[in-house]
């Protein structure tokens, strides 16, 4: 037996998990939004910066990726993700297509509306503003939106909301 994860954000650019196989999928309903605050990666506590959830949107798509862990791995793997999301996610099944091998069930990292760390909804500027002057132990905040960015656009996806921020960023 293996795990599937899905990602959506970060783990896209930079999985370091183990993997046997990658592929594009999609979760129907869902979006990625800048709405949560990262006292951990991209900000600290007491300036917290802004990271992906994803949000259940009627009609919207997320483009991400699933990996598929080895079940020697998925133990570890497990303990490595809920340490690196600690800040606010909450494991989630989803269920994501794929080209290659159909529907498949995945674990996602969501942070829901209303964690300590959450931020919110805010307009566009306002969250590219907060980006632009945010750090943290992983480093600057404007990396982590440009270097989703420049994957998304390697695998030919495109984001709006991805594609409004990185443009204000850029
Ligand atoms: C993400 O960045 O999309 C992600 C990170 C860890 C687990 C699942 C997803």
């Amino acid at each position: 037996m293996s795990l599937w994860v899905f990602g959506y954000g970060s783990i896209i650019w930079r999985p370091d998990i183990p993997y046997t196989a990658a592929y594009r999928a999609t979760a129907a309903n869902w979006s990625r939004r800048f709405w949560q605050g990262s006292h951990d990666h991209r900000g600290t506590a007491d300036s917290p910066g802004r990271v992906l959830t994803l949000v259940p949107i009627k009609g919207e798509r997320c483009e991400g990726r699933v990996f598929e862990v080895p079940d020697s791995a998925i133990s570890a793997t497990l303990s490595l993700l809920d340490y690196r999301e600690k800040n606010g996610y909450e494991r989630q099944q989803l269920c994501v297509e794929t080209v290659e091998v159909g529907t498949v069930e995945a674990l996602t990292y969501i942070a829901p509306e209303h964690n300590e760390a959450w931020l919110g909804d805010a307009g566009s500027q306002v969250i590219a503003d907060h980006i632009r002057k945010s750090h943290g132990p992983s480093g600057s905040n404007i990396d982590y939106v440009l270097s989703l960015h420049d994957a998304l656009l390697a695998d030919n996806i495109h984001d709006a909301h991805i594609a409004e921020i990185a443009g204000l960023l850029r």
